[in-house]
C-alpha cells in the first residue's frame, strides 16, 4: 500500500499546483469564516487556551460547558507540548497511509508546529491509528471542529528545508507522506518518547524474544523487515525499481553474523512464504515472526522496534523501525534506476540517516537482456 501512497503522492503534487492559483480566492474565504465562524472559533480558542494554560486557574474565566460540547474528553489532560506553542491556532496535518507514513505525518507534524511556534493536534483517525500502539501525547480535534475549520493546506516535499520554518497561517493542515528524519531528528528524543510502545505491548514483545533466545546468553536481535506485497508490482511498474532480492538479504545478514556472536533474525513481513523459500535458515539463527497480516502491524512493528539492530528492505515501516531501535541499520540502497520518477518524491539522503549502512540494490532485472 506504500506503493499506492507513493502513488498519491504525485497526485498531491498536482493538487497543491492547483491550490497556489487558488491561493488569494482561499484567503478571502478564510477571511469570511472567521467573521461568519466567529462563535466556533471562539470556542476554539476557548479551547486552545485551556490546553495552553492547563493549571494555571486564572485564565479558565469561560464558561466550560461550551467546550464540554465539542467533547473535551477526547484531549490528553497532560499535553506537555503545549508548551512549545506560542500564537493561538491550530496544526494539524493528514492521516493517509499506512503506520509508517502516518508515524511520518505525526513526526513531522509535531516538529513544524513546534518550529513555527503553534500548537498541534491529530484528527481522530491519526489518534486511533497511532494511540493503541503508543503513549502519544498531542491532543485530538474532536471530528465536528475539524470539520468547521478552513484549513489552509500545506503541501510538503520528503524533506526538510528553510521555509517550513516559516509557515503561515493559524489554521495549518501539512499534507503528502512526509517521513524524512529531516524533519525532527533535531527533537529525536521527543519523537522517540511520542512513539513510546504501551507497556503491555512491551511486555508481550520481551516475551517473545525471550522464547526465541532460549538458554543462549549474549544474543543479538536483529530485526528483518522485508515489504512484500504490492511493491513487487509497483516498483518495476510505476517507478524504475526492485525490490530486496535474496542476495541483498544474504549480504546483509552476514553482515551482522560476522559481527556479532549470536545473532537471532527476526523476520517479519506480509510475504513470508517467499521469504521462507528465499531466506537460507539453515544455521539456526532465522526466526520467521509476526502474524504477516497486513492489517495488524502493530506487533510486528514492535517486534522489530525492539531488537537491537535493522534490516530493512524498502518502505516506511522498516525506517520506522530502525529509527526507534536505534541500533545498526542496513538498508537497500540505490534501487531504482536512475531516471526513476521515483527520485523525485523521494531523496535517499533525507531517508537514511549518514551512519546507516546501505547495500546496493542489484538492478540487472531491470535492464534489457543481452
Ligand atoms: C455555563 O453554561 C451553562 C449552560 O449554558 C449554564 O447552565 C451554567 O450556569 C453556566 N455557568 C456559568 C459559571 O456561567
Ligand atoms: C498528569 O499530571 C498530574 C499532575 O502533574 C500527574 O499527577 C498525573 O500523573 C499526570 N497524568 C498522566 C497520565 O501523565
Ligand atoms: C556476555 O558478554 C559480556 C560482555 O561482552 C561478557 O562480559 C560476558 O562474559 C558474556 N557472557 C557469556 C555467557 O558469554
Ligand atoms: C545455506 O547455508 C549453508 C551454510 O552456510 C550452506 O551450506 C548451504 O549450501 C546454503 N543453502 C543454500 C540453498 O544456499
Ligand atoms: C538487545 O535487545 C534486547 C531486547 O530488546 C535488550 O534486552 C538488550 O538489552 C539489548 N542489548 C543491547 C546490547 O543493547
Ligand atoms: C548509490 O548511488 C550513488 C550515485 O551513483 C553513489 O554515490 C552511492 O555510493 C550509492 N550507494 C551505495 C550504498 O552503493
Amino acid at each position: 500500500m506504500v506503493g499506492k501512497c507513493w502513488g498519491k503522492r504525485i497526485l498531491s503534487f498536482v493538487k497543491i499546483k492547483h491550490q497556489e492559483r487558488g491561493t488569494s480566492v482561499q484567503s478571502s474565504l478564510l477571511y469570511f469564516f472567521y467573521i461568519l465562524g466567529f462563535l466556533s472559533l471562539s470556542i476554539i480558542f476557548h479551547l486552545s487556551e485551556k490546553i495552553f494554560y492547563y493549571g494555571t486557574s486564572t485564565k479558565n474565566t469561560y464558561n466550560s460547558s461550551l467546550i464540554e460540547q465539542i467533547s473535551l474528553k477526547h484531549i490528553a489532560p497532560n499535553s506537555s507540548l503545549s508548551s512549545g506553542a506560542i500564537n493561538v491556532g491550530i496544526w494539524t496535518v493528514n492521516c493517509i497511509g499506512r503506520l509508517g507514513n502516518r508515524m511520518g505525518q505525526y513526526a513531522t507534524l509535531y516538529s513544524l508546529a513546534k518550529l513555527n511556534g503553534y500548537q498541534a493536534y491529530i484528527h481522530p483517525e491519526m489518534h486511533s491509528a497511532l494511540s493503541p500502539v503508543f503513549k502519544i501525547t498531542l491532543p485530538v480535534i474532536p471530528a465536528e471542529v475539524f470539520r468547521k475549520i478552513q484549513w489552509k493546506n500545506v503541501y510538503l516535499h520528503d524533506w526538510m528545508s528553510e521555509d517550513y520554518r516559516h509557515i503561515q497561517g493559524k489554521y495549518v493542515q501539512l499534507t503528502g507522506y512526509p517521513c524524512s528524519y529531516t524533519f525532527y531528528h533535531h527533537i529525536r528524543q521527543e519523537i522517540l518518547k511520542e512513539f513510546t510502545f504501551h507497556d503491555h505491548i512491551k511486555e508481550d514483545v520481551n516475551h517473545y524474544l525471550q522464547i526465541m533466545r532460549g538458554e543462549r546468553q549474549n544474543v543479538t536481535y536483529v530485526g528483518v523487515h522485508v515489504r512484500r506485497g504490492d511493491y513487487v508490482r509497483v516498483m518495476p511498474k510505476a517507478w524504475k525499481g526492485v525490490v530486496a532480492d535474496k542476495g541483498y538479504l544474504e549480504k546483509a545478514m552476514n553482515y551482522f553474523r560476522k559481527k556479532y556472536l549470536n545473532p537471532i533474525f527476526v523476520v517479519t513481513s506480509n510475504g513470508m512464504e517467499w521469504c521462507k523459500k528465499n531466506i537460507n535458515a539453515s544455521m539456526g539463527d532465522v526466526y520467521y515472526a509476526g502474524d504477516g497480516k497486513e492489517g495488524s502491524p502493530g506487533r510486528d512493528f514492535a517486534l522489530l522496534s525492539h531488537c537491537n539492530h535493522t534490516i530493512m528492505t524498502i518502505g516506511t515501516f522498516g525506517i520506522w523501525a530502525a529509527y526507534l531501535a536505534g541500533g545498526e541499520a542496513v538498508y537497500l540502497a540505490n534501487y531504482t534506476l536512475p531516471d526513476s520518477p521515483f527520485l523525485k518524491v523521494f531523496k535517499p539522503s533525507a531517508a537514511f540517516l549518514p551512519e546507516w549502512i546501505g547495500i546496493p540494490a542489484d538492478l540487472s532485472p531491470l535492464l534489457p537482456k543481452p
